[in-house]
């Protein structure tokens, strides 16, 4: 069921995805060579209680941490650690909060330092990959035109979207309905109202789309351990353009 959010809720949504875009801004003022994941996530943890929000992410079902990084061919879901970030990678960084009982959800890619042309690309089309798929969330499409954006944009380059894990719908829970694919044709899905609020979330390695998950039961590795690139943002569908909750 998908559920329509009214005004006052969206205004809630609204502090929960102003949060959580702070907090990726804070962590992109702080990720430099020698920083531990550990470190960055209790930055993260920190800075949202600061806010008066709880992070979504710690105890979902069991994970450890206020965020999720993942470094290089770590495609999601990375749990902090001891391991420094160096120069040379990218790093996905994932964050959650709940305001007033709504979730915000977003993630962008760092770089730390100097990377490779090969790595900056990767991160510039994930990038546009979700604007694309923002700018056909409207009132009136179908959800699948999202889905048929964001998968275009990556083929052209070829690159591999990553099937196993979609975006979501979100609200007084993180993951509500309908699944938000970053494959397909536009005409599949639902169509979308104004009121929905969803969570879209390219997933995009420079090789093959298939991923496998580590024996820590969280990390989504990339199968030929290419890198890969993850940018989301919490969106309302109006009757116009997307209202992109999780903007600063
Ligand atoms: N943003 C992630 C998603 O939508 C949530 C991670 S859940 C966690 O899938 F448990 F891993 F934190
Ligand atoms: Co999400």
């Amino acid at each position: 069921m998908i559920t329509l959010k009214t005004k006052d809720e969206i205004e809630i949504m609204r502090q929960a995805g102003r949060i959580v875009a702070e907090t990726l801004t804070m962590v992109g003022e702080n990720i430099k060579p020698g920083i531990t994941t550990l470190e960055l996530d209790r930055m993260v943890e920190e800075f949202i209680l600061s806010q008066n929000a709880i992070p979504a992410f710690k105890n979902y079902h069991g994970y450890p941490a206020s965020a999720c990084i993942s470094i290089n061919e770590e495609v999601v879901h990375g749990i902090p650690g001891k391991r420094e970030v160096k120069e040379g990678d990218i790093v996905s960084v994932d964050v959650g909060s709940i305001y007033e009982n709504f979730y915000g959800d977003s993630a962008r890619t760092f770089a730390v330092g100097e990377i490779s042309k090969e790595k900056a690309q990767l991160m510039e089309i994930t990038q546009k990959c979700l604007m694309a798929g923002i700018d056909k969330a409207r009132n009136g499409n179908k959800l699948g035109q999202i889905s048929a954006a964001v998968q275009q944009i990556a083929d052209e380059h070829g690159y591999g979207v990553v099937r196993q894990l979609v975006g979501h719908g979100i609200g007084r829970k993180l993951h509500e309905d309908p699944q938000v694919p970053n494959y397909g044709t536009g005409d599949e899905g639902p169509i979308l109202k104004s009121g929905m609020v969803i969570a879209i979330e390219p997933m995009i390695n420079m090789g093959t789309y298939e991923v496998k998950a580590m024996p820590d039961g969280w990390t989504f590795v990339t199968a030929d351990g290419l890198p890969s690139a993850h940018f989301e943002h919490t969106v309302v569908i109006t009757e116009n353009e997307a209202d992109i909750l999780t903007m600063v």
